[in-house]
């Protein structure tokens, strides 16, 4: 992918927005930076009426959506025309670590389903090697855990971490009634995420190497 460089993670909002065209079918990532994006998207189609519609990634940004005016449809409808999202870690070789908001699983089908995803990141997220100041999240279902985290360990991960729920007691259950792992390898290496997926019981990782992907730079 290539790497624009953009002042604030509102202008690169207004980018996004500006990008949108009539009829355009969105993927939409989480987090703070897309709903920046979201608000600006909003605007054009309240301003200029065009026909968009959204398939969210979770129930945080589909409430945004309804919330700001903005059509919600599904993958049973729809293929998104392209995507934006945000990260938690990105590497130099556009590599990512997603999931601090616990929705990557729905994040990697909806980029693994659009052609074009631009991902939004700042100077913060940038690093030179993945796992720096995140862990790599691991969605789980919830009878395999013991055998997840014991395939896990047999694969390299040092520490591996339930989440543990906030506002309830217990783990975090996912939009997909899953459990989340919050694991730290010794070692990176482009193989990781195959591995990961490999364990039965895994749903998914929030460890995105070699995606086509284009990079947005917001300035800090
Ligand atoms: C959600 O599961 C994550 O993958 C988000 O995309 C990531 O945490 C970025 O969030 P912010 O835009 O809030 O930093």
């Amino acid at each position: 992918g290539e790497i624009i460089n953009k002042s604030g993670k509102q202008k690169v909002g207004l980018e996004i927005a500006s990008m949108v065209k009539d009829g355009d079918v969105l993927g939409v990532g989480s987090g703070s930076t897309v709903y920046m994006a979201l608000l600006a998207i909003a605007d054009r189609i309240k301003t200029e009426r065009i026909n968009v519609k959204a398939i969210p990634t979770s129930l945080e940004i589909s409430m945004f959506c309804s919330k700001l005016g903005i059509p919600l449809t599904t993958l049973f409808e729809h293929t998104p025309d392209w995507l934006f999202d945000g990260a938690d870690e990105v590497d130099p070789n556009n590599n990512l670590i997603k999931g601090r908001g616990g929705a990557m699983f729905k994040e990697k089908l909806l980029i693994s389903a659009s052609t074009v995803n631009y991902i939004i990141v700042d100077d913060s997220k940038k690093v030179e090697k993945l796992g720096t100041n995140f862990p790599i999240p691991v969605e789980v279902f919830p009878q395999a855990l013991l055998h997840v985290e014991k395939g896990l360990k047999a694969i390299g991960a040092t520490a591996v971490k339930l989440r543990p729920a906030k506002g309830k007691d217990g783990p975090i259950i996912t939009e997909n009634g899953n459990l989340i792992l919050d694991c730290n390898f010794s070692e990176m290496h482009n193989e990781l995420e195959k591995d990961i997926k490999t364990i039965t019981g895994v749903i998914e990782s929030g460890l995105f190497i070699g995606y086509n992907l284009n990079i947005l730079m917001a300035a800090n």
